[in-house]
């Protein structure tokens, strides 16, 4: 499928925004849905809906087929080891919870460490904090550089022997830095120390493969990968999650109940308690078809190239600040304009239908160290043009205008 014809797969963009085309540059905050998700879902409900795993008749038979089938595709995808090692959840936000509540609670003590960035996406933050509060742990957060980037050295000084999980993001939904995990993972790896990576901005962007990278935990996040929303996946190595208690009670995750005592299943029922995001799971095979047929290779590279354009041109206009200047990067492009809000920017440049997000972007530490409340955010997707990064720049100068800078 050719680049410019990505667009005609997904429905949304027939519509007018403020009777102008959709320029939709916040996929980093949520993706648009392709047609083929949106279908699927619809064909799930009209023609094969039931509850999975539990009854026998034949629409549950193909209900939980079809499930499992999404466990296989997405194991495929990420190139996991083991299909026990896919577990759904609600967002990546559930699977970092997950795994500060189960791993924390049987890995992590009084006084042991938890090494994150000042990087960090909230979702990647207040589960630790939680976690900090019950088990009396610590907190190190490594510090970045000028240009906002993870430094593997101020992770390096930080690590000790109490030092029981690092958790960092793949790519910073703020700077759109990529992070050099490979290096990062090797170093934990070894001194023993499990990494979780918050791959939400990652999985969207850059080829997978869990036995090359070597980390413990990755989560993912449906909603960002053209897919439902609703849905999260996380990816544990077999070993963490055999030996790792449930994180939610309830119908599905058990073995055998009995008035005195409980036992578990094994993994991933486990950690799937109640009823699952079933019509969800099941579409989002059709992002990863989607995804694979396109090819990340060339959706990188469509991606890379539009940055690059964006960046460019936003560099020749002098009114224009960059937000951190990672040497490498994807996707996200955050700005800031002298003395306009970021919630004005973005409500200008939705006059011309262009989509951006304002805000701290749920990274408060980092904005509270670039002494910014907000900036303004494009980010980039699948279907974005260098025509879009175009009117986005259009659409900057007339809100330059209204401000009268
Ligand atoms: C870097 C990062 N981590 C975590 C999250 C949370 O993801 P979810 O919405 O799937 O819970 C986001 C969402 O914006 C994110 O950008």
């Amino acid at each position: 499928m050719k680049i410019d014809q990505i667009k005609n797969n997904f429905p949304i963009f027939k519509k007018k925004i403020n009777n102008k085309p959709l320029v939709y540059l916040d996929s980093a905050n949520s993706s648009q849905k392709p047609k083929s998700v949106i279908d699927r879902m619809s064909y799930f409900y009209e023609n094969e809906f039931s509850n999975v795993g539990r009854s026998v008749h034949s629409l549950a038979v193909t209900a939980t087929n079809r499930f499992e089938e999404t466990r296989d595709l997405v194991k495929k995808f990420i190139n996991a080891k083991h299909r026990e090692e896919i577990i759904f959840t609600k967002g990546a936000t559930e699977g970092i919870n997950l795994v500060a509540n189960s791993f924390g609670e049987k890995y992590i003590n009084e006084g042991d460490e938890i090494i994150l960035t000042e990087l960090e996406h909230h979702s990647n933050y207040v589960p630790w904090h939680y976690l900090r509060n019950k088990k009396k742990a610590v907190i190190k957060f490594a510090k970045i550089n000028e240009n906002l980037e993870i430094q593997i050295d101020e992770i390096k000084k930080l690590i000790t022997n109490k030092t029981k999980m690092i958790a960092i993001t793949h790519i910073s939904n703020v700077t759109g830095g990529i992070t050099p995990l490979k290096e990062i993972i090797d170093l934990a790896s070894s001194k023993k120390i499990p990494v979780l990576v918050d791959g939400t901005q990652g999985a969207p962007h850059l080829k997978l493969d869990m036995q090359k990278l070597g980390c413990d935990f990755y989560v993912i996040s449906c909603h960002k990968l053209y897919g439902p929303n609703g849905l999260g996946i996380l990816y544990g190595k077999k070993k963490w999650l055999d030996e790792m208690p449930p994180y939610q009670g309830g119908g599905g995750m058990i073995d055998e109940v009995k008035k005195e005592n409980i036992t578990f299943a094994e993994s991933p029922t486990k950690f799937e308690a109640g009823t699952m995001q079933t019509a969800e799971v099941v579409a989002f095979s059709e992002s990863i078809k989607l995804i694979e047929k396109i090819g990340l290779d060339k959706i990188s590279e469509n991606e890379n190239d539009v940055l690059r354009y964006g960046i460019d041109k936003i560099r020749k206009n002098n009114s224009i600040n960059l937000v951190g200047d990672p040497k490498n990067k994807a996707s996200v492009i955050s700005f800031t304009l002298k003395g306009i809000h970021p919630h004005d920017i973005a409500t200008i440049l939705d006059d011309d239908g262009v989509a951006i997000r304002a805000g701290h972007h749920c990274c408060q530490i980092l904005h509270e160290k670039i002494g910014m409340s907000a900036t303004a955010r494009a980010s980039i997707g699948i279907y974005n043009t260098k025509e879009d990064i175009d009117i986005l720049i259009n659409a900057i100068e007339k809100c330059k205008k209204v401000f009268k800078i």
